[in-house]
């Protein structure tokens, strides 16, 4: 966020409900985004992002809810009355106009003058690094460019907010970092509100102040990045969010019993006994070379391993059946165990959740 004074730019929405004939595209989604704040909605294809970020530009009407920006309820007003930026996923720049062209369509459209619309195009342009391509046609730049044209058309008319549908989607791996980086710090120096749809856990997890978990039209979990990924509320986000073990256990008398009646590392409990699911990030199993018997881990051996560049994924099988992942930096080779090595595994309470879903 800007040290600035940013005010302007809160977006409230209120169980908001679309419906495209008997399928519920978004389903009572309500959520606060703070002005100045970069919030990701992110989810698997179809879950919702686009149909709630088009509520929130005024291209869909809700069947029901409201959207409010600060605390004007818009969720009726005509997008171009709403001084909403928005990107599109395919950029939808206008083919036949320059660089300086298209970013100057929206001043023109509010009948700025001639010469402020100049200044703000130079001031933009400059601001994401395309003061020199302003007279390029959109085929004569890369995707990358192309996309940077994009956000500086929607922050031309200076929004206080920003809605993104994937604007990385269509460019390669490297690009992609590159301009998220970019993103997040034009975000820091101007200051605005950017609501950013993504279907990428690292994208989502490396840019937000918050991500919101979507599926299936509703909003599963809005965390910050770090307890999306260290406190999953449920199976589908700590699935959807990075690798998982999940451990099937019974939760009996404020103990974890895993398999075999075994009592695993937990934070505590306190609720009524039930089946519940343990969940483990790979890189929090530690797998410790030997056989001896520890009362905190579980005996078994080790099954497979694929060397990843920075790491080792480890295969692991217990010894009553289940199969578990590990990752282990390959920060020191030689004490890294083998295929076939008995192990035991093990992990600090703390880095285990509990799900009772
Ligand atoms: N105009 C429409 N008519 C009918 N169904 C629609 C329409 N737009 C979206 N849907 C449906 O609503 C659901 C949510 O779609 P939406 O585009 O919001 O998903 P998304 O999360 O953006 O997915 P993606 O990651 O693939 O872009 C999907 O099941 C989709 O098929
Ligand atoms: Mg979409």
């Amino acid at each position: 966020m800007s040290g600035s004074d940013v005010k302007t730019g809160g977006i409230t929405l209120r169980n908001l409900q679309k419906r495209y004939g008997n399928a519920m595209a978004v389903d009572d989604v309500s959520l606060s985004v703070s002005p100045g704040e970069f919030i990701s909605l992110l989810g698997p294809s179809g879950s919702g992002k686009t149909t709630t970020l088009m509520m929130i530009a005024g291209f869909e009407l809700p069947n029901s809810g409201h959207v409010l920006l600060d605390d004007k309820d818009i969720t009726r007003l005509p997008p171009h009355r709403r001084e909403l930026g928005v990107i599109f996923q395919n950029y939808a720049l206008f083919p036949h106009m320059t660089v300086a062209e298209n970013v100057a369509y929206p001043l023109r459209m509010r009948r700025m003058a001639k010469v402020e619309i100049e200044t703000r195009v130079r001031r933009i342009l400059d601001q994401v690094h395309l003061g020199a391509l302003d007279t390029r046609y959109p085929h004569q730049m890369s995707g990358g460019q192309q996309q940077r044209v994009a956000i500086a058309r929607a922050l031309v008319f200076d929004p206080p907010v920003l809605l993104l549908d994937e604007p990385l989607g269509a460019l390669d791996k490297k690009l992609r970092e590159h301009l998220r980086n970019e993103i997040k710090t034009l975000h820091k120096e101007v200051g605005k509100t950017m609501i950013y749809v993504t279907h990428d856990q690292d994208e989502a997890l490396a840019m937000s102040d918050r991500v919101a978990v979507m599926h299936e039209g509703r909003i599963r979990q809005v965390s910050a990045p770090k307890d999306i990924y260290r406190r999953p509320v449920d199976l589908f986000v700590a699935g959807f969010v990075g690798e998982v073990n999940l451990i099937p256990v019974k939760l009996k008398s404020g103990i974890v019993h895993g398999p075999a009646d075994k009592t695993l590392p937990a934070p505590p409990w306190s609720g009524a006994d039930r089946d519940a699911t343990l969940c483990l990030r790979p890189e929090n199993l530690h797998l410790n070379k030997g056989l001896a018997r520890s009362p905190d881990g579980i005996q078994g051996s080790i099954v497979g391993m694929t060397f990843v560049g920075d790491a080792t994924i480890f295969e692991f099988r217990s010894e009553s059946g289940s199969r578990l992942t590990s990752k282990v930096l390959n920060v020191s080779a030689e004490t890294m165990p083998d295929v076939g090595d008995p192990c035991v595994a093990s992990w600090a309470a703390s880095d285990a959740t509990i799900l009772t879903e």
